[in-house]
């Protein structure tokens, strides 16, 4: 059993037309894996179809009725290495009124038999709308529903586009789960004299251009990278009169790092022979360039699909991120400069230490001057600075413990010239990340205490002495405990503890008016499963989940806990709780609250060599 570690948490699987027939190892381990899903205990045959969920704040919506037209409605079948699934879409032509303030998406779908965990995404004109992964459905079958603010898309969304959902499922006599699925969209008109429309700076962009692959497709919309050299490129260009410009990136892990951040380094690998499991150590970062330089990074949120680790902890609360991927922007303003000249340019597109696949692309979101044809920009300032080491505590054997610090920051400030005025924009992110993985009784027990900090700020200068600003800090931990006990005969004990949490603070300014958030989201779960000649003969997952979030006008608290398929309590309550300070300090707190970001000046920092 030894060599068995690592691939242990494995479960979640999304091409299995394949399974990896490089090494008898992980061959070994897909396959006990695979099966132990055939024979999920399952709740009894007359129960009705279980409703999973993730669990997340609301939507805020007027009290107005929607408009909702139904743009998809499709079964995903034997749907893997097919082109996605298109639907005209046109904007409501039917609503009393075009003045919409608010839009949502919803995904509503029902399953029924086997099938694995797939990732899918919905995209309109090419923009990507969401990232989602399904939920793997029962016997007895399932339902669910993802409901998205898509607001921020209001410009697309007036157009007529072509929507397009890529959901590679897998049917047969084994995997016999059929996707059926319903796209809806959801138009709220504005109430009365109340909100206010406008496209503006810190509203919705004027137009947002795809950065995604072109259909046709069999795949996806999304750029495949394989592996740490693996650059993919997409060629665009903007209108001459942009004052504003964001990148919003979308990306999902797969297959070799699906479970990234527990990838040992590959000295251990080597040093024990072990062939066909997933290494690199477990760093990634995303990064994203402009034209070959180094524009921002993405320190990705940690999401566990719903078959992953043991699939039964995610029944029916999933995992958080799991049905609504969360997709992370970047200030571009600083660089219009470069890009204002009517010409083409690129982004590119780049993984540190990644091994197959990651699906990554990206939202171009612009902002238009309606009172000039040409702005005008410069690039003042541009730095980047990063670290990276893992250390090798304690190696014997297969028992081992590894830690791998790493940070970055980037930062960068233009100013752009249009009819708003000379407006002066810088973007800072900075990042730190600790994971300690230990692994014990001869690779068959694994521990992972993995924590990044993510933090990205934007301050933009207008004439006059008015200020926008918005400052984000994220933290994301991650605790995995995975022991396999072999029983002899071919049965196994599998053990697996997850703690995953989602901290946000975030605080927008803008002139004299101040608004703060918080978000702290906290997973907690407990799996066990005997697997015996490869099928589960019995298992148990339960978890616990506190949501907690606030903002000046709105309060969002969720307590709710489930077990073997069953929700054991659920507290909702719309009062104000004070965020406990514990739950999000790392190091006695002094990086929750990064005391605020540097002005960095570039002469602060090394240009980064590495680029992308
Ligand atoms: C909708 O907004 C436009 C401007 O954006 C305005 O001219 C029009 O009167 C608004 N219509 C309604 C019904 O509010
Ligand atoms: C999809 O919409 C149709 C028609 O409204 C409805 O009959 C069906 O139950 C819906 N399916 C799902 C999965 O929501
Ligand atoms: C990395 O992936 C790219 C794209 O598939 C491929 O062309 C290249 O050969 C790969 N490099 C290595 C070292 O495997
Ligand atoms: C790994 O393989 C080499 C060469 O076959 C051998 O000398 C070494 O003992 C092996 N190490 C382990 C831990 O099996
Ligand atoms: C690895 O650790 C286990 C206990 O966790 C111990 O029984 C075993 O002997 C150790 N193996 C080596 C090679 O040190
Ligand atoms: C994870 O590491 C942090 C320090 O980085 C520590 O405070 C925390 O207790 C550890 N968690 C577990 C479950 O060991
Ligand atoms: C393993 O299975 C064999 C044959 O079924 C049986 O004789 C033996 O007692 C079993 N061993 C254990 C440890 O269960
Ligand atoms: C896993 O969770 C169970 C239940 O909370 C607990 O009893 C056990 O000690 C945990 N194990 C580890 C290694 O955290
Ligand atoms: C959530 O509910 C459980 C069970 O009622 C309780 O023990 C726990 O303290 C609650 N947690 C919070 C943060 O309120
Ligand atoms: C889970 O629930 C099923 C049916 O509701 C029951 O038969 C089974 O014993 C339960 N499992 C555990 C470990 O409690
Ligand atoms: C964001 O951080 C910067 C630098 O610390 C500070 O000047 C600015 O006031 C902050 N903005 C908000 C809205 O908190």
């Amino acid at each position: 059993m030894a060599a068995s570690l690592l691939p242990l948490l494995l479960f979640s699987l999304f091409f299995l037309l394949n399974p990896p027939s490089t090494t008898a190892n992980l061959h070994k381990v897909s396959n006990l894996l695979r099966s132990q899903l055939l024979s999920q205990p399952k709740p009894h045959r007359d129960t009705p179809p279980i409703r999973f969920f993730e669990v997340t704040k609301p939507i805020k919506v007027p009290k107005t009725k929607p408009c909702s037209s139904l743009v998809l409605q499709h079964d995903f079948g034997y749907t893997y290495g097919k082109p996605p699934v298109l639907a005209p879409y046109s904007p409501p032509a039917h609503c009393p009124s075009q003045n919409f303030s608010k839009i949502v998406l919803e995904w509503s779908a029902t399953c029924k038999g086997r099938q694995f965990d797939r990732i899918f995404g919905v995209w309109l004109g090419g923009v990507e709308l969401l990232r989602s992964c399904t939920a793997e459905p029962t016997a007895t079958g399932i339902v669910w529903t993802v409901k998205k603010d898509v607001t921020r898309y209001y410009s697309l969304l007036m157009k007529e586009e072509t929507l397009a959902v890529y959901l590679g499922n897998v049917v047969d006599k084994t995997y016999t789960g059929v996707y059926h699925v319903n796209v809806t969209f959801h138009f709220y008109p504005a109430a009365k004299n109340s909100e206010k429309l406008a496209s503006g700076y810190g509203s919705w962009a004027d137009l947002i251009l795809p950065i995604s692959r072109n259909l046709p497709l069999n795949d996806g919309l999304w750029f495949e990278i394989e592996n740490s050299t693996d650059l993919e490129v997409k060629k665009f260009k903007i209108p001459r009169n942009a004052y504003r410009a964001v990148l919003e990136v979308y990306l999902s892990f797969h297959e070799n790092d699906e479970f990234w951040y527990s990838n040992p380094p590959n000295d251990y690998i080597s040093a024990n022979n072990l062939t066909g499991t997933p290494g690199n150590g477990p760093f990634r970062e995303v990064l994203v360039g402009l034209d070959g330089k180094l524009v921002g990074a993405v320190w990705p949120f940690t999401v566990i699909y719903t078959g992953g680790v043991n699939p039964l902890l995610w029944r029916p609360i999933t995992g958080i991120g799991s049905f609504d991927l969360p997709s992370y922007n970047i200030e571009i303003t600083p660089f219009l400069g470069k890009i204002l000249d009517g010409k083409t340019h690129t982004f590119e597109f780049s993984v540190t230490n990644a091994l197959n696949v990651w699906y990554i692309d990206a939202n171009l979101h612009i902002w238009l001057d309606h009172k000039s044809t040409q702005t005008e920009g410069r690039l003042l300032g541009h730095g980047s600075g990063s670290s990276l080491s893992t250390s090798t505590l304690y190696m014997k054997g297969l028992n081992a413990s590894f830690l791998t610090l790493s940070s970055r920051s980037i930062s960068s400030t233009g100013w752009v010239k249009s009819s708003h005025g000379k407006m002066t924009t810088q973007s800072i992110q900075e990042f730190k990340y600790i994971n300690l993985m230990v692994m014990g009784n001869d690779g068959d027990l694994q521990t992972v205490n993995q924590t990044i900090h993510f933090n990205d700020g934007v301050y933009t200068k207008f004439p006059y002495s008015f200020s926008y600003s918005i400052n984000s800090s994220k933290l994301f931990p991650l605790y995995l405990y995975s022991d396999n006990v072999d029983r002899g005969n071919g049965t196994y004990l599998s053990l697996a503890n997850v703690t995953l949490g989602f901290n946000e603070e975030r605080s927008n300014s803008a002139g004299s008016s101040f608004s703060k958030t918080f978000l702290e989201n906290l997973q907690t779960g407990q799996g066990s499963m005997i697997i015996k000649n490869n099928l589960v003969s019995s298992g148990l997952g339960s978890t616990q989940e506190v949501y907690n979030y606030g903002c000046p006008k709105f309060c969002y608290f969720r307590n709710v806990s489930s077990s073997n398929y069953t929700i054991l309590y659920d507290t909702v309550s719309s009062s104000c709780r004070r965020r406990p300070q514990s739950q999000l300090d790392i190091s006695h707190g002094k990086f929750y609250s990064i005391p605020a970001r540097k002005v960095f000046l570039t002469s602060d920092l090394r240009e980064d060599e590495k680029g992308v």
